[in-house]
């Protein structure tokens, strides 16, 4: 849907007050938690799971169910900025809807596209209302934490040491386009999870997960020593070739959790050295200062997944400079004129606040989506980080009850589900391959920067 007229809303209804763009004073809370609602009532529109005869958690055409995932994460983390509990109700509802059978974020109508990425998209999110003390299902329900250590477990036992000296692959089932690809969303997802579970447990295991994962990552050049993060690479060719484009959330997702490996390290040199070398690296998804996405905004060439990268790295610095505090002065500024730039896209649509994707434009670009609306909510509330008490742990205010042993049962076959019934439209599956590969193999792209 590209039907937008800039600024539409101000020029129509005769003398009624419409509010056109978003307005945003990064001086004023309520500016803040004003501008953030707009966004959040720009994305939620877009919803429809929770009508009559719909899928709880699921997005409508052409959103993929990881994007659902990281879209109610965006609302745990919506409601703990801001206190807005509007959208706990549809969040709740998602979030234990598409658990699965073994409560770990692995229901059977998703078998035929799900990779590790995906399921940890879910899993991130449960893991953040555990953090942000968001309130606990009823007892009978899966609990957050207890969500969170099962997607953990379930893909600690995929590791897999029978190419490339270990990884997590892409996918999780054989017959899946994609199973001979690790990719750096999955091994950072994991690595994610496991620093953020090791400092809310306190548990040493999940610490121990983060380092073999960080190394690994790093071995198999997937993370340059400049700290820049390519996109994945060929297991059959033993990880010996890179796909080299970058992507935001790359950067993101090892950010925060090199940030939670310092918090746990209670700062030790070798991770504050890291973490530092990420920020400075991902300084490729900003231009003056305003993110954008490198790879595919200029060229026009951003997918649905695409358009909403810049919310996970939004989302993940601002958690960064909480667990790692010397780094605000490094990445508060970038939240800072990001979330400026993304409330002055925000002009489009009929009623005049939807947000585009290209926040360097100064202006709305005709792009809007789930993607384009849920990053800026994200950059937006970002700059709320000191308004709040800060993401809990076991030990200190958590609230959330764990379960150490979930998700160990291993991946079963799934039932009822002939391969040969896949179709070629299944296996795009998380969208994240298919063309991104054929891009690499093109190779030599100006923003492929090595
Ligand atoms: C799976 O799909 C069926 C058919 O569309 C639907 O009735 C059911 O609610 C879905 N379950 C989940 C967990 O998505
Ligand atoms: C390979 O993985 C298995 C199972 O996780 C583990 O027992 C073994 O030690 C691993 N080998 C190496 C070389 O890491
Ligand atoms: C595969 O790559 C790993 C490092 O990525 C290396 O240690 C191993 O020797 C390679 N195996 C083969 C068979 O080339
Ligand atoms: C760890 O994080 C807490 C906030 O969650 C912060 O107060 C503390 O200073 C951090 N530790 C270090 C070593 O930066
Ligand atoms: C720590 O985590 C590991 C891995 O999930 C688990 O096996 C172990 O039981 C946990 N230890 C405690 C004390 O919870």
């Amino acid at each position: 849907m590209h039907l937008f007229s800039r600024r539409a809303g101000a020029l129509s209804l005769l003398g009624m007050q419409v509010v056109s763009a978003i307005d945003l004073d990064l001086s004023s809370t309520d500016s803040i938690k004003a501008a953030a609602k707009t966004a959040a009532q720009g994305m939620v529109q877009y919803y429809t799971g929770n009508r009559p005869g719909d899928v709880p958690g699921n997005l409508p055409q052409p959103y993929y169910w990881w994007e659902a995932g990281a879209m109610f994460a965006a609302l745990v983390d919506y409601w703990y900025f801001t206190g807005d509990d509007t959208y706990n109700a549809i969040t709740n509802q998602a979030l234990l809807f598409q658990v699965g059978p073994n409560n770990d974020y692995m229901p059977p109508n998703q078998t035929k596209t799900e990779g590790n990425d995906d399921q940890a998209f879910w899993g991130m999110a449960a893991l953040s209302a555990a953090e942000n003390r968001y309130p606990n299902p009823p007892p009978d329900e899966p609990q957050w934490l207890a969500l969170a250590q099962a997607v953990f477990n379930s893909q600690a036992i995929r590791w897999d040491n029978t190419s490339c000296n270990g990884g997590l692959k892409w996918q999780i089932f054989t017959f899946n386009n994609g199973y001979n690809y690790k990719n750096t969303i999955s091994n950072g997802c994991f690595f994610n999870m496991a620093a953020r579970l090791a400092v809310y447990t306190g548990n040493t295991t999940y610490a121990e997960w983060a380092n073999k994962m960080y190394d690994w990552v790093s071995a198999v050049g997937l993370m340059s020593p400049t700290y820049q993060f390519f996109d994945g690479t060929d297991d059959t060719l033993n990880c010996s070739q890179l796909n080299h484009i970058q992507w935001s959330y790359n950067a993101g997702v090892f950010m925060l959790g090199a940030a939670n490996m310092y918090n746990f390290t209670n700062g030790e040199a070798i991770w504050e050295e890291r973490l530092r070398g990420i920020i400075t690296g991902a300084g490729v998804f900003f231009n003056n200062n305003v993110m954008y996405e490198v790879a595919c905004e200029t060229n026009g060439k951003c997918n649905v997944d695409q358009r909403s990268f810049k919310a996970y790295l939004a989302r993940w610095m601002a958690a960064t400079m909480v667990r790692a505090p010397f780094t605000r002065e490094l990445l508060l500024p970038l939240l800072q004129t990001s979330a400026r730039a993304a409330a002055q896209s925000c002009t489009g649509g009929s009623d005049g606040q939807q947000c585009g994707l290209q926040w360097t434009t100064g202006s709305f670009d005709g792009s809007v989506g789930v993607g384009e609306q849920m990053s800026a909510m994200e950059v937006i509330q970002s700059n709320l980080w000191d308004q709040v008490p800060g993401p809990v742990t076991a030990e200190r205010g958590g609230i959330s009850v764990g379960d150490p042993s979930a998700g160990t049962g291993g991946d079963q076959s799934p039932v009822g589900l002939d391969p040969d019934d896949i179709t070629t439209g299944d296996r795009v599956g998380a969208g994240f391959l298919t063309t991104m590969v054929l891009i690499g193999v093109i190779g030599g792209a100006w923003w492929m920067v090595a």
